[in-house]
């Protein structure tokens, strides 16, 4: 616990954008700007979603209501603080499912109000992509690439609360992607990590699946039609053997790679034709990958190479930090209050909330600013 003399602020962060209830302790010591977790509580509902092979808002919302005050309860234990050791609350207000965004900001204003602390409504794509910053101490700016179960992107991230997009998805979330693949193939949900599991023993080179939107100017993203690839080519084999369904999942995962892979050169190339002013420095460029795919070995593996190759260095949070947490929203909690940017208690939950607001929703990005 700090010191009254201590520089470290202590911040709660509350998260429930989409099926995961979780709340963090995190701290960010203002003389040297690092950050540590003190506590970071996530309780999956995955149990309660299992048998609809997907989300479900309704059961979403109702299950943060009924554990939202325990998993609170558990971080600021387990963090050995009490409400009046803290100094702000932070709660994600959007992008997300908005039932289970209520839920979080309710309780996150209701326990400012009655503990007389400051209110930092946090963007949950922000705090994805500042995670790096919690992590390993690594401040913008960075080519940041965004994939999780709801958006796809390459960001240029310019500073806390700047960025700028330089491709997105104009269908499928990657996320989404993984999920319905392993849908189709009797994986399970959530399907990434269920995918990456059964890849393992796969034959990546046995079905050459499609590459969508591979040599496009403008580094934006399709996975819509790798999807109906793998739906087509499982649908030919009926009934699949467990080698036919581990080939189609190494098959998908080297698709991907592919993908991404090129999408990220393409974003590398833009960077670099900006003019000095407007880029990332040149000499010591970093690459982030961020959200829960970002958990994907074969993706994390991918992305090394590709730095290597490109003198870029490469970072990705640790997988746990990957996936919904709340340890993310503190921390980006933390960073805006030691700005003053706090929020008034009236503000609300936003379903869309893009990063890049002057950025274009792509042609047929369905799903643009939605979920995170
Ligand atoms: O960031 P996240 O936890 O939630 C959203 O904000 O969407 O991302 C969840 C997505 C899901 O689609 C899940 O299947 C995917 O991340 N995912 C993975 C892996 N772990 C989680 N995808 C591929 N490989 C993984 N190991
Ligand atoms: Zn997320």
């Amino acid at each position: 616990m700090p010191t009254p003399a201590s520089k470290e602020i202590l911040i709660l962060g509350i998260e429930t954008s989409c099926d995961e209830t979780a709340a963090a302790v995190v701290g960010l010591d203002r003389a040297t700007g690092r950050g540590r977790i003190l506590s970071n509580v996530v309780r999956s509902q995955w149990e309660s979603h299992r048998a609809f092979g997907g989300v479900v808002p309704e059961i979403a919302a109702r299950a943060h209501v009924e554990c939202l005050d325990e998993i609170v309860r558990e971080a600021l234990t387990a963090a050995s603080i009490e409400f009046s050791d803290l100094d702000a609350i932070a709660a994600t207000a959007g992008p997300g499912l908005v039932g289970g965004l209520i839920v979080g900001l309710v309780s996150a204003k209701a326990l400012a109000l009655a503990n007389d602390l400051p209110f930092v409504a946090v963007n949950h794509l922000e705090a994805h992509a500042l995670t790096v910053g919690l992590t390993e101490g690594l401040a913008p700016p960075y080519l940041l690439l965004l994939v999780s179960g709801g958006h796809t992107q390459l960001l240029a991230v310019e500073d806390l609360g700047r960025y700028r997009r330089l491709g997105t998805t104009i269908d499928d979330a990657l996320g989404e992607a993984f999920d319905k693949t392993a849908k189709l193939l009797g994986l399970g949900f959530p399907g990434g990590p269920a995918v990456e599991r059964t890849a393992r023993t796969g034959n990546a080179a046995r079905f050459p699946l499609p590459r969508p939107m591979m040599g496009r100017q403008v580094p934006h993203f399709s996975f819509a039609g790798l999807k109906t690839a793998v739906r087509q080519t499982a649908m030919a084999l009926t009934p699949l053997r467990q080698s036919d369904v581990a080939d189609l999942c190494a098959s998908f995962e080297a698709a991907v790679a592919d993908c991404v892979r090129d999408r990220v050169v393409r974003a590398i190339a833009i960077l670099d034709e900006l003019p000095p002013a407007d880029m990332l420095p040149r000499d010591h460029r970093h690459l982030v990958v961020a959200g829960g795919v970002a958990a994907n070995l074969r993706l994390r593996e991918g992305l090394q190479e590709l730095c290597m190759e490109r003198n870029y260095v490469f970072h990705a949070p640790p997988p746990s930090l990957c996936s919904d947490n709340a340890a993310m929203i503190a921390w980006v909690g933390a960073l805006r209050f030691v700005r003053g940017e706090t929020d008034p208690l009236d503000i609300a939950a936003r379903a869309r909330w893009p990063l890049d607001l002057s950025a274009t929703p792509a042609l047929g990005a369905g799903r643009h600013g939605a979920k995170a």
